[in-house]
C-alpha cells in the first residue's frame, strides 16, 4: 500500500497538529506493508506566505520537526515538494482536463473569498496542485483530516478525467484515508487549537514559553476546595489528551473531588506535555546543531521519490504528446 500525505509549512507545529495528523503518519510507517511518502508542501504555502526567507526557513523547520517527532527517514520517504518540479508540470497537464466548475465549487476557495481574501489563480488552482502531488507517486491511500475530504474527491475526478481523455489508465485513482476522529484539541482560550487563532501550545517552544502558555489557559473561578466542572473545561480536555487511559480515572478526580486548584492541575499538564514530547524535543535540539543531516534526508527523499515519479511522468508525457 502506497501512502502519501503533505503538510503546509505555514507555521509552527502545535499539539493539535500532532494528535490530529502527525501521530498517525508515524504509526502508518510502522506497518511494513506500507510504503510512506510524506512531503512539505512549500509550493502550496506560496499561496499564503509571500516572504521567501520565511518560507524557506519554515519548510526546513517542518522537515526537522517531522524527523524529531519520529518520522524515520529509513522507513518513510520525506521530501520537499519544490525539489520535484515535475509536480508543477503534472499540475499543468491536469489543469487542461479540470473543468472550471469543479474548482469553483471548492469549499476552501469559496471560504477564503467569503472572508474577503482577494483570490489569486494559485488559490483557485490549489486542488489541482494537490492532485498532482498525489497522482505523481501513484498513491493508494492519502491520510488527511476531514477538512481535506473534498480535495481528495477532486483528485479522483481529475485523475479520471485525465485517464478518460487519453484512453489509458495512466493515473491511479487514490482512496482517502480519513484520520480517525481524534477529539479536536482545544487551544489555551478554549476554541479549536489553531495557528490562526494564536491559541496554540507549540511542541517545540522553549520550556519557559510553554509554561507561560499553559499557565494562561483560561479557567473559571471555582474555589480550590470545590469540585470543578468538566464539561467545556479546556484544562480538563487538554489533560485528557495527554493522560494514558489507565490513569484517567485517577486524574479525573483532580476535577471531580475538589481540593486541587487549577494552578496545580496546570503544572501537572505541563509535566505531561514535557514528558510526552521530551524525546522529540531533545532530538529537535540535536537536529538544530546538525542542519546538514536534515538537508541530507530531504535530498535522499527527493531521489527516492524521483525513482517513482519518473515512470508516471514519462507515461503522462507520452500519452499527452509532449516532450520526446
Ligand atoms: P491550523 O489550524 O493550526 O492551521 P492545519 O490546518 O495546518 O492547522 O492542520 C494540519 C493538520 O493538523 C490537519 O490534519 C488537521 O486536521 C490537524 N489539526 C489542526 N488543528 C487541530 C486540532 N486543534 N485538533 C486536532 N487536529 C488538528
Ligand atoms: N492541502 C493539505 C492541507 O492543507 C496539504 C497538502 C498538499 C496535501 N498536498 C497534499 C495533503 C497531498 C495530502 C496530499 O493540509
Amino acid at each position: 500500500m502506497r501512502i502519501l500525505s503533505g503538510v503546509q509549512p505555514s507555521g509552527k507545529l502545535h499539539i493539535g497538529n500532532y494528535f490530529g495528523a502527525i501521530r498517525q503518519f508515524v504509526e502508518l510507517q510502522a506497518n511494513a506493508a506500507n510504503e510512506c511518502y510524506y512531503f512539505v508542501a512549500d509550493l502550496h504555502a506560496m499561496t499564503t506566505i509571500k516572504d521567501g526567507a520565511e518560507l524557506r526557513a519554515n519548510t526546513f523547520r517542518v522537515a526537522a520537526d517531522f524527523v524529531a517527532l519520529g518520522l524515520d527517514p529509513e522507513r518513510s520517504v520525506l521530501y520537499r515538494q519544490s525539489d520535484l518540479p515535475e509536480v508543477a508540470e503534472l499540475a499543468w497537464m491536469l489543469s487542461t482536463v479540470t473543468p472550471m466548475g469543479l474548482l469553483q465549487r471548492g469549499h476552501s476557495y469559496k471560504d477564503k473569498v467569503a472572508k474577503g481574501i482577494s483570490p489569486n489563480h494559485g488559490l483557485f488552482a490549489y486542488p489541482v496542485l494537490m492532485a498532482a502531488d498525489i497522482l505523481i507517486v501513484r498513491a493508494d491511500r492519502v491520510p488527511v483530516g476531514k477538512d481535506q475530504k473534498q480535495h481528495l474527491e477532486m483528485t479522483r475526478d481529475i485523475a479520471a478525467a485525465f485517464n478518460q481523455t487519453y484512453g489509458r489508465e495512466a493515473l491511479r485513482i487514490p482512496e482517502e484515508l480519513i484520520l480517525p476522529d481524534v477529539a479536536v484539541v482545544p487551544g489555551t482560550d478554549g476554541q479549536k487549537m489553531s495557528k490562526s487563532y494564536g491559541n496554540t501550545l507549540e511542541i517545540f517552544a522553549p520550556e519557559n514559553e510553554l509554561r507561560k502558555k499553559v499557565m494562561s489557559i483560561v479557567t473559571d473561578s471555582t474555589p480550590v476546595a470545590e469540585p470543578k466542572p468538566t464539561r467545556g473545561n479546556t484544562l480538563y480536555a487538554l489533560l485528557k489528551v495527554f493522560t494514558p487511559e489507565a490513569e484517567w480515572p485517577q486524574t479525573k478526580k483532580l476535577f471531580t473531588e475538589g481540593g486541587t486548584g487549577y494552578g496545580e492541575i496546570k503544572k501537572r499538564l505541563l509535566g505531561l506535555i514535557l514528558d510526552t514530547f521530551g524525546q522529540a524535543r531533545a532530538r529537535r535540539e540535536a537536529l538544530d546543531r546538525d542542519p546538514g543531516y536534515v538537508e541530507g534526508v530531504l535530498r535522499s527523499g527527493r531521489d527516492r521519490a524521483r525513482e517513482v515519479i519518473s515512470t508516471v511522468m514519462a507515461e503522462c508525457r507520452q500519452v499527452a504528446g509532449v516532450g520526446r
